[in-house]
């Protein structure tokens, strides 16, 4: 058990087969109290009430700065602590650069990373007053390698911009005893992808992974878990990649 007493947010983990709904299984599983926080309200409650009894399920936009704060004195009310942030909301978009669009640009920018900026201020502030926390940030292979596998060039941007936002604040932050660290998955079976990935495509991308498979949303939860736990307690300012040796540099 390597969060009892701990409580932690999770952002985007509504959705049955995600990365965010593992991570809140294994978290619970490890002794944590779990508030998951999803744009779909319905599905964040009902996540909630399958993990048991004292969790929370709140609706919440991240790319909304109004609606993070709502959101954040609703758990900290509930819970009196938190110790664990999970920035795990985001979207995606298989298009090419000529096909963006104002519009895109700026969905896939607020919710892949300005979500993360506003979820995060939403919390620092009770994390720093208690000198305690860890928040978690979801990149993504897409940011290293300049996309190539289903985000378009706007989602390898903005994944791009949480690995120096998270830096910059593992950087600031240290001193108040808060860890920030970022996590680079490679492809994961989720429902992001939206149906769209062809057994073909599948093949094609397997030729170029040493450990010869797709990662499961466990993969991540389970890399999560090492940076939320005290495991990691001089971990801070780090990339993990959890790829299956698709990016090796
Ligand atoms: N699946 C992959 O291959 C992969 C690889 C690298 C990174 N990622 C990242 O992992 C994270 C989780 O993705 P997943 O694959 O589990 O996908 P998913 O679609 O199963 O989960 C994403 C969740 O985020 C929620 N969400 C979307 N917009 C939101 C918003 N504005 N506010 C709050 N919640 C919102 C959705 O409702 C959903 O529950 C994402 O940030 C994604 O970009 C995924």
């Amino acid at each position: 058990m390597l969060l009892t007493d701990k409580t932690a947010v999770i952002s985007g983990a509504a959705s049955a087969r995600g990365i965010g709904r593992a991570t809140a299984r294994l978290f619970v599983q490890h002794g944590a109290r779990v508030a998951i926080l999803d744009l779909d309200a319905a599905g964040a409650k009902a996540a909630a009430a399958e993990l048991g009894d004292g969790h929370l399920g709140l609706g919440c936009d991240v790319a909304d700065a109004q609606s993070c704060r709502a959101a954040a004195e609703q758990v900290i009310g509930a819970f009196g602590q938190v110790d664990i942030l999970v920035n795990n909301a985001g979207i995606s978009q298989p298009v090419k650069t000529m096909e963006i669009t104002p519009a895109d640009w700026q969905r896939i920018v607020d919710v892949n990373m300005t979500g993360v900026l506003f979820l995060s201020q939403a919390f620092i502030p009770h994390m720093r007053a208690r000198r305690q926390g860890s928040i978690a940030c979801m990149s993504s292979v897409s940011a290293q390698r300049g996309g190539g596998i289903f985000g378009g060039p706007h989602y390898s941007a903005a994944k791009a911009g949480v690995l120096g936002l998270a830096k910059a604040m593992a950087r600031e932050l240290g001193p108040d005893g808060i860890r920030v660290n970022s996590v680079t998955p490679g492809l994961i079976q989720t429902d992001i992808t939206g149906g769209k990935l062809t057994p073909a495509m599948k093949a094609e991308i397997l030729k170029g992974i040493p450990l010869n498979r797709l990662g499961e949303a466990e993969d991540v939860a389970r890399i999560y878990l090492f940076l939320a736990s005290d495991l990691s307690s001089y971990v801070t300012g780090a990339v993990i990649d959890v790829n299956g040796g698709m990016l090796i540099h």
